[in-house]
């Protein structure tokens, strides 16, 4: 049974970043068609520009023809042009913002000049037959910033969608806490009632002398393990009080417990490395729970036999303690350390998925630590790791959200 949610999310994922893929070509496309048009104007223009000049030019203008200088030649305000003789000289320009000094000025049309014979192939201007000229132009302002535009927007685009995204991952967060918390919170109350009225009964049958004492002294081990469940959903329903308890003695109690109840040929191993310190501030109840978890996934990989290895020992800095299970059971590809921590994947026909992503969370958001696969190999086995942090003085931050 697995509640796949998963796949389905991947693929809203993908065809987000397809939409985003495909506004930024649409709009450069679309802004380099703008640009083109606007560019074959600008060329229309300065051959206006160089024509009026070829005309103003001529000898044999007679007439008023001031609006041709008005409206043609002074009219450029936008696109740079270099006009030069036939030698390639610069003589005049415009739209430049050019250096008075003149020598400096010759210095700063010839760079430009340089530019724009890449840009551009130059209008000739010819007066009187006998002078030549050439303008050169390169693209305006508008252009330029045409050409940035797409760009600008697709950054743009780009900071909304990973805003967007960690908005929603955050909301999503805040709602699976609500949910477990919740749940958690309930689940330890409705517990809450039969286990006192299951206690009581008990102690009324302990003074009863007629009740068979071996049936009471089997009913308080029942109670003791209702109490250890209500305890643990009690705990992860509120802040989780942390204390320092030795990790090594925590986990040897609860492979005790298991031991009873699987199957003989599984034998367990725990070890610690020799005067290791291993006492690090956890909740009690959660931290058995994360242990019975790995364990019982380590048996579940098994058919029937194998070994399972749990192994503590801390860093060289002293500064956090490594927990390693390691089972022979059937192990995982690669592919699947990951997916093992979602919710709903499970590969039992009677698995809900969830151990893994409760044992995370325990980890994780309650103790400040880590968990992950820290090798598997298929038909071999597989080894998880947790890290946690050590006491050192300064309070463990809990990033849980309530
Ligand atoms: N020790 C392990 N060896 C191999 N596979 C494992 C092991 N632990 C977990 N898994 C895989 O991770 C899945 C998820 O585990 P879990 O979250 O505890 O859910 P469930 O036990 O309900 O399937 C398991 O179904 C299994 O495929
Ligand atoms: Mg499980």
């Amino acid at each position: 049974m697995a509640l796949n949610l998963t796949e389905n999310r991947s693929q809203i994922r993908w065809g987000i970043v397809a939409f985003a893929v495909l506004i930024g070509i649409v709009s450069i496309f679309y802004t380099q068609d703008l640009v083109q048009e606007i560019a074959e104007r600008e060329q229309r223009q300065i051959e206006l520009y160089a024509k009026g000049l070829e005309f103003i030019g001529s000898s044999n203008l007679t007439g008023d023809y001031t609006f041709l200088m008005d409206e043609i030649i002074e009219a450029n305000h936008t696109i740079p042009v270099i006009m030069t003789d036939q030698d390639g000289n610069p003589i005049d320009s415009r739209n430049l913002n050019a250096p008075e000094n003149p020598e400096a000025q010759d210095k700063f049309l010839r760079k430009q000049l340089k530019r724009m014979k890449k840009l551009h192939s130059p209008v000739k201007m010819q007066i009187d037959t006998e002078l030549t000229y050439y303008v050169y132009y390169s693209d305006s302002e508008l252009i330029r910033r045409l050409q940035y535009f797409p760009y600008v927007q697709l950054t743009f685009i780009f900071i909304f969608f990973v805003l967007v995204y960690f908005i929603f991952r955050a909301a999503r967060q805040a709602e699976q806490n609500s949910v477990w918390v919740g749940l958690a919170k309930e689940t330890a109350h409705q517990l809450g009632t039969p286990l006192s009225s299951l206690m009581a009964w008990v102690e009324y049958f302990k003074v009863d002398e007629d009740f068979d004492q071996s049936i009471v002294t089997e009913l308080e081990k029942d109670i003791a393990r209702f109490q250890m469940i209500t305890n643990r959903f009690s705990s992860i329903g509120s802040v989780p009080t942390l204390k320092p308890e030795d990790v090594y003695l925590t986990a040897s109690g609860i492979v005790e417990y298991l031991k009873k109840r699987v199957s003989s040929k599984v034998k367990f191993r725990i070890g610690i490395e020799p005067y290791a310190d291993a006492v690090a501030p956890i909740n009690k109840p959660l931290f058995e729970w994360v242990i019975e978890n790995i364990c019982k996934n380590a048996v579940d990989a098994m058919s029937g036999r194998g070994e399972i290895e749990i192994y503590i020992r801390t860093t060289k800095d002293d500064r956090k303690i490594y927990i390693d299970i390691k089972d022979t059971g059937k192990g995982m590809s690669p592919s699947k350390f990951k997916d093992v921590f979602r919710p709903g994947f499970t590969t039992k026909k009677r698995g809900w998925g969830l151990g893994l992503t409760l044992v995370k969370r325990i980890v994780e958001n309650y103790h400040d630590g880590k968990i992950f696969v820290l090798r598997s190999e298929v038909n071999v086995g597989t080894t998880f790791r947790i890290i946690i942090p050590k006491e050192d003085g300064v309070p463990i931050e809990i990033n849980t959200m309530y």
